[in-house]
């Protein structure tokens, strides 16, 4: 039996000076690239509305949808602890829905913990999925389901005012009990403050150098997303760039019937009957060997 994953690099992490390493997770695929890249988690974020489902923001994502995904992420099975997002609705209820909610994606789908947007108006949600023994990451600045009420995707806590605020909302997640906490789009030295003045680690994004951790998406770290490219992303790598020319060499070899060559072709053995049909799924358990 595998070992069960485990949040603890959440604390061991920071506490030998280690920088935290988070990426986004949809699938199997994407679980087992970021694992084989070397990353310490895996969040099933619900960013998944835009990159994968096509929704202009996250607010129409379902819990369905967060538990589809997230089973397919945890039946990767990396070893990595796997977080997911609660998507927008599930924890502007009341806190035993939230909880419902939760164990949705804990016992169907396999998760070691959730994520909310939100500071001190999710103390009673945040107390509940405790109290229930879910582990809950926190995540402040700019939270992507709050878009209408923020009216736009605008940076966060660039006023006095406003980053006092934050930093008073991150101190309340870390007395709460959450286990880290996602910093998005706020200023650095912002990000550094609250870093500072809180004991459990902060995951960045677009929030400067001086967090605990950082995340990103897992199609923007490889350049799958051509139209989004925000000051904070950084791209590793130029995927879809690199995917759109191998599918038009692809459309290219078929058209002019230079594919397939013989090199991917199978012969008949002498005398035999013609090959049965392989059935089952994609070609599942497909051999190289006699029909
Ligand atoms: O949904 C998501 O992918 C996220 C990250 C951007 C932190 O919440």
């Amino acid at each position: 039996m595998d070992k069960p994953a485990s949040l603890d690099i959440f604390t061991t992490g920071p506490r030998e000076g280690r920088r935290l390493v988070v990426l986004t997770a949809y699938d199997v695929p994407t679980a087992r690239l970021a694992a084989r890249g070397g990353v310490d988690a895996l969040l099933v974020g619900d960013s998944l509305g835009q990159v994968l489902l096509g929704y202009d923001s996250t607010l129409p994502v379902t819990l369905d949808d967060m538990v589809h995904h997230s089973r397919a992420v945890t039946r990767a099975r990396t070893g990595l602890p796997v977080i997911a997002d609660l998507p927008y609705g599930t924890f502007h209820v009341d806190p035993r829905d939230t909880v419902r909610a939760a164990l949705r994606l804990v016992k169907d789908a396999g998760v070691q913990a959730v994520k909310l947007e939100g500071g001190r108006r999710r103390a009673d949600h945040i107390k509940a999925l405790l109290d229930a023994e879910i582990p809950v990451m926190g995540h402040l600045g700019l939270t992507p389901q709050s878009l209408n009420a923020f009216g736009g995707y605008k940076v966060q806590g660039r006023s006095d005012e406003a980053a006092d605020r934050l930093l008073e909302e991150a101190r309340f997640l870390a007395e709460a009990g959450c286990f880290g906490m996602v910093l998005e789009c706020i200023p650095a030295a912002l990000a550094a403050r609250v870093t500072e003045a809180v004991d459990i680690p902060t995951i960045g994004i677009g929030a400067g150098a001086g967090c605990a951790g950082q995340v990103l998406v897992f199609h923007d770290l490889l350049g799958l997303m051509d139209d989004f490219k925000p000051r904070f992303v950084k791209r590793y790598a130029e995927l879809g760039q690199a995917a759109a020319e191998a599918i038009e060499a692809f459309s290219r070899e078929v058209r002019e019937g230079s594919f397939p060559t013989e090199a991917h072709t199978y012969g008949k053995k002498k005398g035999a009957k013609p090959a049965p049909d392989a059935g089952g799924g994609y070609l599942n358990g497909m051999s190289e060997g006699e029909g």
